[in-house]
């Protein structure tokens, strides 16, 4: 039992993180050798905070006492985390719609599996989270585009029009939704996403819904859950839910599938089975728990500290000229358009902000080629660690004038 209350958290030291696990820090020193110490990643999408104390607790207490055998989920485990969907997103679950998995991605990869077959199509909305495109051609499914629209205005809208006809597609049998968009920060409002789901009730398109991004929004914006949509809704989807990127968890691998339709979850469990079973580790499961029952005061001062960030962003990008926020409603995310500072390839604009700027962002191309000339920049570390990235951009610009 967690009884320690740990409020104000530290969301202010900068952490060293070089010779730790970190894959993000350790491909910077992979790709650049010994020069690249002291470029900052802020790339990969987990934070560079400790995890809530209330989370470690629960961990050094089942280190301490339990015995590590063959787990199944608690009462405990479904009730934190059906308590906190029901509290945070108004979402109401019955527990026999619940698959747990080590990660949302394996998740999808099996969710694509139990309905599709090799040679169907999928529709993604790129720029989109690349594991997407991997997951559709590890399963040998035709990748349709509905390629997300910007307006002038820095808005992403989508192309109903496009999508239609390629759900109309007799080939294409699911379509994967990133809710809120990675790396696009749009949070789809129940109008859009009704209109997603009618489309795919129409022409018999399974929906799989990545919501792992779900408990960051930014005040104006509400994630809806797409099964909360009604009951039409929830039976034709898959939701991919997780702690692990609210809480900083990803390392310790785990999710919750949620799939109301009886049917879709026979064929998930089925095709889970084929590969052996997916569950979650023990420790991911306490930490889930533990997270989802103590943790919420955490979350909600991370995001004071997320939307700080935010606003340093925003002041940054109104006064370096070249660059323009798209403005984030969800996710940890900022995604910069930088087509203004005018290079010629988005190998030198990434050039340019490694060896000149010492930053890693992610490339925009990493998410498809509508991505080029853009960057997907990680908010969720200390305010002072992205004020020093900021200026080193600010006077790397001015260098290059
Ligand atoms: C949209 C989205 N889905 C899935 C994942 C990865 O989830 P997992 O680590 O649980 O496979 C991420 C991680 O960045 C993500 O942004």
């Amino acid at each position: 039992m967690i009884l320690a209350q740990h409020a104000p958290y530290d969301f202010d030291t900068i952490l060293e993180r070089h010779g730790s696990s970190s894959a993000k820090w350790h491909e910077v020193v992979e790709q650049m050798g010994e020069d690249g110490k002291d470029v900052v990643p802020l790339s990969v999408a987990d934070m560079e905070f400790k995890p809530a104390p209330e989370v470690v607790e629960a961990l050094i207490q089942s280190a301490t006492h339990d015995v590590f055998g063959y787990d199944y989920a608690t009462e405990d485990y479904f009730t934190a985390f059906l308590n906190w969907m029901e509290h945070r997103h108004n979402f109401h679950i019955d527990p026999s719609w619940v698959s747990l998995s080590d990660g949302v991605m394996p998740a999808v990869n099996t969710a694509l599996r139990s309905v599709t077959r090799p040679g169907d199509k999928v529709i993604i909305q790129r720029p989109v989270y690349y594991p997407f495109t991997f997951a559709a051609e590890h399963n040998g499914l035709t990748i349709l585009d509905n390629e997300l629209v910007l307006d002038e205005n820095g808005h992403y809208g989508i192309d109903f029009d496009d999508l239609e006809s390629k759900a109309a597609d007799p080939r294409c049998t699911a379509m994967i939704l990133c809710n809120p968009h990675n790396p696009v920060g749009r949070v789809w409002t129940p109008e859009e996403l009704r209109r997603i789901g009618d489309i795919c009730i129409k022409r018999r398109v399974r929906l799989l819904c990545d919501e792992i991004h779900a408990d960051f929004s930014y005040p104006g914006h509400k994630v809806t859950m797409f099964s909360t949509l009604g009951a039409e809704y929830a039976n034709i989807v898959f939701e991919f839910t997780a702690p692990t990127k609210t809480f900083n968890l990803a390392g310790l691998l785990c999710s919750n599938t949620i799939i109301p339709n009886p049917h879709l979850k026979r064929r998930y469990d089925a095709a889970a089975d084929n590969i052996g079973g997916l569950t979650v580790n023990h420790f991911g499961m306490v930490a889930c728990q533990a997270a989802y029952d103590h943790a919420e005061p955490w979350l909600d001062a991370l995001m004071e500290v997320l939307e700080r960030n935010l606003g340093l962003i925003r002041d940054f990008t109104a006064r370096v000229s070249g660059i323009r926020l798209i403005e984030p409603e969800g996710t940890y995310l900022a995604w910069l358009d930088c087509r203004g500072l005018g290079f010629d390839t988005p190998e030198e604009l990434c050039d340019f902000l490694r060896n000149e700027a010492r930053v890693w962002f992610d490339e925009g191309s990493m998410f498809g080629e509508s991505g080029n000339f853009f960057e997907r920049v990680n908010l969720a570390c200390p305010t002072r660690l992205l004020e020093q990235v900021l200026a080193n951009i600010e006077t790397a610009l001015a260098d290059r004038q």
